[in-house]
């Protein structure tokens, strides 16, 4: 089966094929993507700081029909041999939402194929499953494992007991981690996305000239707290605003530098905090933050301690942040699993807050 995924939920139109027969045969997942195509709109949102619903809903109008022919005829296919569509329905911005769902509906009634509405969540948290570096032997089973979700609206630790049996172990109370990053990034006077000019400016900096705060590391629940941690850095801008601006230069580097260690430490102390209490020793990592590399650093010297049990899997590096082929992969493990949530009907929704546990 041929399962054409678009994903519209904020600023990236997604659009990919995945072809299910890779993953009933079991061993490797990611040799079923067969196409993907991206367009990001990173760029016209900059000079504003943050993303504009509206302009990213009229971009992803301009966008999503060009990025499924290109990705048909670059799958050598043709829209006759899609046999369903999967899009992101939510949580995300309403109007981008409104715009992928309407053209999968749109499509699949047209060649009267069933569509399926994904959580964008939930394609974030199967994507590691997309990892070249997971090869399974015959009958090996990932399940159960532990989510560590960080993208930009999300910080969550999930325990992932099978496809579309999540239980939501601790989440933030506050920012997640990946605003934290856009927040500092504009504080220290970075563009957005802050996540990666905050991490490259970091690599620049030296430890032990800045003591953040670690939020919640100390408290029994699996929760987190990022919002103190940015009013921090915003005191500690206050203090050298009247340094020189060479002086900042490096300031800012050794303030980036402890920022990142403080949200890796919280990060991972939790998550390791997950391992001991679930007794689940693979843990994946997903949403944009995941693509950073401090956290991964950490991640490797956690795996190498830990004499071969822990286990830590990512997406591919371009799947951590939007994408269309975790939405179509997501679409395809629940046509699998659960035929009955497969929707034939040409009535939609969209679904901006819509908690995962609920999908
Ligand atoms: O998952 P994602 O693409 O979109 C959401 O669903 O939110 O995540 C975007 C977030 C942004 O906050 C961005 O700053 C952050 O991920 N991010 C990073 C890195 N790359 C993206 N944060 C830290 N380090 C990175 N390398
Ligand atoms: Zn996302």
């Amino acid at each position: 089966m041929y399962i054409l995924g678009i994903e519209t939920s904020c600023d990236e139109t997604g659009v990919a094929i995945y072809d299910t027969q890779f993953w009933e045969s079991g061993q490797a997942p990611y040799l079923g993507l067969v196409g993907q195509s991206l367009f990001s709109q990173v760029s016209m949102h900059q000079e504003y700081g943050g993303v504009v619903p509206e302009l990213a809903s009229r971009d992803h109008i301009k966008h999503c029909l060009p990025l499924i022919e290109e990705v048909i005829s670059k799958s050598s296919l043709t829209i006759q041999d899609i046999d369903a569509i999967a899009y992101t329905r939510g949580p995300g911005l309403a109007g981008a939402l409104l715009v992928g769902t309407s053209i999968a509906k749109s499509i699949g009634f047209g060649l009267n194929i069933p569509c399926i509405g994904v959580h964008h969540l939930e394609g974030h948290l199967l994507s590691p499953l997309l990892s070249p570096d997971l090869q399974l032997e015959s009958g090996e089973t990932l399940f159960p494992f532990l989510a560590l979700l960080v993208s930009g609206g999300h910080t969550q630790i999930m325990l992932v007991k099978g496809i579309g049996d999540y239980e939501l172990l601790g989440e933030t109370l506050d920012d997640a981690a990946g605003e934290a990053f856009d927040k500092t990034a504009k504080l220290l006077g970075l563009p957005y996305p802050g996540g990666p000019e905050v991490s490259a400016l970091a690599k620049l900096g030296q430890p032990g000239r800045f003591n953040l705060p670690r939020p919640l590391l100390h408290s029994k629940d699996l929760n987190f707290s990022f919002a103190g941690l940015k009013t921090a850095v915003l005191t500690q801008t206050k203090l050298f605003e009247k340094n020189s601006l060479e002086q900042q230069k490096q300031l800012k580097a050794d303030l980036a530098h402890e920022f990142v260690n403080a949200v890796v430490d919280v990060l991972t102390k939790k998550i390791m905090r997950a391992v001991a209490s679930t007794g689940c020793q693979t843990i994946v990592v997903a949403g944009g933050v995941g693509a950073n590399t401090q956290l991964r650093n950490e991640f490797s010297r956690l795996v190498q301690n830990s004499s071969g049990e822990l286990r830590v899997l990512y997406p591919p590096i371009d799947l951590c942040t939007d994408n269309g082929a975790m939405i179509a992969f997501a679409g395809a493990l629940k046509i699998l699993n659960h035929p009955e949530s497969v929707d034939q009907s040409p009535a939609f929704d969209v679904a901006p807050r819509w908690p995962l546990t609920l999908a």
